[in-house]
């Protein structure tokens, strides 16, 4: 059959195909040679920012940082603990740090050019990195991170074009393998690998992490649609139709999404999260501009002025970042918007959100330059303003959500006296521990502003009825 153009195809195939395929068809038959393809983004069209499969264990040559790093959460205790428990391992840790030390600088050639490699041994180096750093007896001066540990580490992370520290992909993407390898990549089929802390805690926290990104694999599908659009068809009817159809989807996808951040108040304990697993993903600049940070040795310039080492936050969720970009929400306030921006608004990190990009692997990052947004569409479609406007509202219930468990997890516990059971030093200062200062959050940053300001932004993109 021959059609005088795309948009004639477009009503034969509504007459004739469900909805819902409409778009997705369309997009497949009339779009260009650039077309916008999720995998060369490294980006599945089942698991999204997930690689399709666990990651496979480095060649026999990186035996020895496989097997510390299986070994890690066994050995090793934070620095800070001074529980019985901790001081019992302290004589292993000892070992396990100096036997680091001692490893031969490995070359990484022979892992360039796999992924999936790549993938694997950052998420290795980084979890070596950060049980290293960590489980050190705190102290005011730059650590310094030994060079059989950092030199791969920043070789791998080049490669990768991210942050060569421990990041979300680390901790959530790249962490875990399948229960039963017959299955799919579903959060109950999914057994994670590394728990620093060895509490359930931290183990709940990775899955409902792991839960948001496999639902955002829904939100995708509806980006991608669009991406592929040819602008022709902004002025065709189905094509809108199903559009809106697609952003009252979106709406309902985020509000599952606060569903599974709610679950969390169950299964992940505020205490146990505060005071034992997050001072493991803290970076070299968590515990604020006055500590020397970390060196690492034999890379130049190796420090946190020259290099990201923010450590790891689940605000480095691409998928959190996509849902950003494509109703273009204003981080930055960079454009006129109403309300307009409140003092302490203009006082938050504002680049916080994109300072996070730099931690997601490269690929994800260029996925997320890539994507286009919605909102100008829907400027000048007054058809789909209350969908869009719905999703938006979501995504600011979300982030209202999301304000109140930093409450009770992060911002009531900094400052406060860490329970008995923790046997840690008042004054030490875990990250966000800062007695007489706000709470800061990985890389930083003030907790309340940032995430408050990120809330008003979102609130901002809503267009006027
Ligand atoms: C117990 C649960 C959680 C706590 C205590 C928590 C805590 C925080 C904190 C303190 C920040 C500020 C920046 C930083 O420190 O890195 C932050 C930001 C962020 N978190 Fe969470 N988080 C939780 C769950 C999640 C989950 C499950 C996701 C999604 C995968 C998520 C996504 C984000 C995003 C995207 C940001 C950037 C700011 C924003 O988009 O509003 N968080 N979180």
């Amino acid at each position: 059959m021959i059609f005088p153009s795309p948009i004639h195809a477009l009503n034969w195939l509504s007459s004739t195909v469900d909805s819902s395929q409409v778009l997705a068809i369309f997009s497949k038959l009339f779009t260009s040679d650039d077309a916008f393809r999720p995998d060369e983004f490294d980006v599945d069209a089942k698991s999204g920012f997930f690689p399709p499969a666990p990651l496979p264990k480095l060649p026999d040559e990186f035996a020895e940082w496989e097997a510390a790093f299986a070994a890690a959460p066994g050995i090793l205790a934070l620095g800070e603990d001074k529980s019985e428990e901790a001081l019992s391992k302290r004589s292993d840790g000892a070992w396990w740090r100096s036997n680091a030390r001692s490893w031969p600088v490995k070359d990484i050639d022979i892992l360039c050019g796999d992924i999936r490699l790549l993938q694997r041994a950052h998420m290795v180096l980084a979890s070596l990195l950060h049980f290293y750093v960590h489980s050190l007896p705190p102290t005011d001066s730059a650590i310094i991170v030994p060079k059989s540990i950092a030199i791969p580490l920043v070789k791998v992370s080049r490669e990768l074009s991210m942050a060569p520290v421990l990041t979300f992909a680390d901790t959530v993407l790249w962490n875990w393998e399948l229960i039963d390898p017959s299955l799919p990549v579903r959060v109950d089929n999914m057994r994670y690998l590394n728990i620093f802390s060895g509490t359930e805690t931290e183990r709940a926290f990775y899955l409902a992490s792991a839960a948001v990104e496999l639902k955002g694999v829904e939100m995708l599908d509806i980006f991608n649609r669009f991406q592929n659009l040819p602008a022709s068809s902004y002025t065709d009817a189905h094509v809108m139709a199903q559009l809106a159809k697609d952003l009252g989807q979106l709406a309902s996808i985020v509000n599952e999404l606060t569903q599974i951040f709610q679950s969390m108040r169950e299964t992940v304990d505020p205490t146990d999260f505060y005071w034992a697993v997050r001072p493991w993903w803290a970076g070299a600049t968590s515990k604020g501009p006055n500590h020397p940070g970390w060196i690492f040795e034999g890379v130049p310039n190796g420090d946190s002025a020259h290099l990201d080492l923010g450590g790891a936050s689940a605000g480095q969720s691409s998928v959190m970042h996509a849902l950003d970009v494509f109703l273009d929400i204003d981080h930055r306030l960079a454009t006129k918007r109403k309300p307009a921006p409140s003092e302490p608004n203009r006082r938050a990190d504002l680049g916080f959100m994109q300072r996070m990009w730099r931690y997601m692997p490269g690929k994800h990052r260029e996925y997320l330059t890539r994507l286009r947004s919605v909102r100008p569409v829907v400027e000048r479609a007054p058809s789909l303003r209350d969908s869009y406007n719905a999703a938006v509202r979501a995504l600011k219930t979300l982030r209202d959500f999301h304000i109140r468990i930093v409450a009770i997890y992060v911002v009531t516990k900094a400052g406060s006296t860490p329970p008995a059971r923790f046997a840690l030093d008042e004054h030490e200062g875990t990250e966000g521990t800062q007695k007489n200062g706000p709470a800061r959050g990985t890389g930083g940053s003030e907790v309340s502003n940032l995430l408050k300001a990120g809330r008003d932004a979102t609130q901002r993109a809503l267009l006027q009825e």
